[in-house]
């Protein structure tokens, strides 16, 4: 394809004022690219919950950037998927790539129907993503001082967002990326109480990791307006599953990924964590 026909073609991100969306929207933005924001507030308006603003959003789009939301762990996520996925390819968009989560059974059945669409697919499995602890719901308790979860003492290999959206967007531009899943995860293992330890460092105040029951961090969860089910969505994917390193980054871009304590220092440097 020649370089004007690429520039002509749009590729709706779907969740594109996202942790990852925004950061894939703004690197196809600078590469010269048409970029849609698929969202409930873009133009038109996208909402997973309402099919009929599906179409309308892929008019001229040849490739798009699927994010779900809240996760493609919840109750009818696959299905929506799969159902955008039919009519993204009727619509002419031929690539298609999905942003996965690592050992989410469930995540692993939106991955197949969206390939059941026939399209061009990429699948990007990721591990937790840094940036939950300053563009998301780890914010609040960052600010507070005290993160409280779940999980014990397990371990998660964090992925910087920053990663991702290369790997996203280098899948999005060139070919070679089809029928490839990347795993990503960050370059080092860390405990919750680790990542206390790292945000403490970066922002020169206290933060503390709480190990609460499932029950307990649900009615946290209800306490701040988010779905429940996220309580039952990290006790599942911190249960050792996921506690091993993978190599998706370096597979993709043939670099390393950035570490937590560089996202801890850049992220602090912005002031998102100042009180
Ligand atoms: N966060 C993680 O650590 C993590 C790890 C692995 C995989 N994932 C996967 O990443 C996906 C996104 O999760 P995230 O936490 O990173 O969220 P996010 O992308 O930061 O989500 C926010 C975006 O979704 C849009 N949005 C919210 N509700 C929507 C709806 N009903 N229809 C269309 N767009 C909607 C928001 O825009 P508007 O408000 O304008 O609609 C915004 O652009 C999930 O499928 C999850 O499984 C996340």
């Amino acid at each position: 394809m020649t370089q004007n026909a690429q520039n002509t073609q749009i590729t709706l991100v779907i969740g594109g004022t996202g942790k990852t969306g925004r950061r894939v929207a703004e690197r196809l933005t600078a590469l010269g690219r048409q970029v849609r924001i698929g969202s409930r507030s873009g133009e038109p308006a996208f909402d997973w919950n309402e099919p009929a603003t599906w179409e309308p959003a892929l008019e001229g789009v040849d490739r798009v950037y699927v994010t779900y939301y809240p996760d493609l762990a919840f109750p009818g996520a696959a299905e929506q998927v799969g159902d955008f996925a039919k009519v993204a390819v009727a619509k002419g968009a031929r690539r298609l790539l999905l942003l996965s989560g690592r050992g989410e059974e469930a995540a692993g059945v939106a991955e197949d129907n969206l390939k059941a669409s026939g399209a061009d697919w990429t699948i990007v499995r990721s591990s937790f993503f840094a940036q939950n602890f300053s563009e998301s719901f780890f914010l609040d308790p960052v600010l507070a001082g005290e993160i409280t979860l779940p999980t014990g003492d397990a371990v998660e290999a964090f992925v910087d967002a920053e990663d991702i959206a290369d790997v996203v967007v280098a899948a999005l531009t060139d070919d070679k990326h089809i029928g490839k899943t990347y795993e990503l995860s960050g370059p080092r293992l860390l405990s919750f109480s680790d990542v206390a330890t790292e945000l403490s460092k970066a922002t020169g105040r206290e933060i503390k990791y709480v190990s609460v029951t499932n029950e307990e961090y649900r009615a946290v969860l209800r306490e701040h307006g988010l779905p429940e089910d996220f309580a039952d969505l990290f006790t599942m994917i911190l249960d050792g599953r996921n506690a091993h390193l993978v190599n998706g980054v370096e597979e993709a871009l043939g670099r390393k990924p950035r570490d937590f304590a560089d996202y801890a220092r850049e992220a602090a440097a912005t002031g998102v964590w100042n009180v």
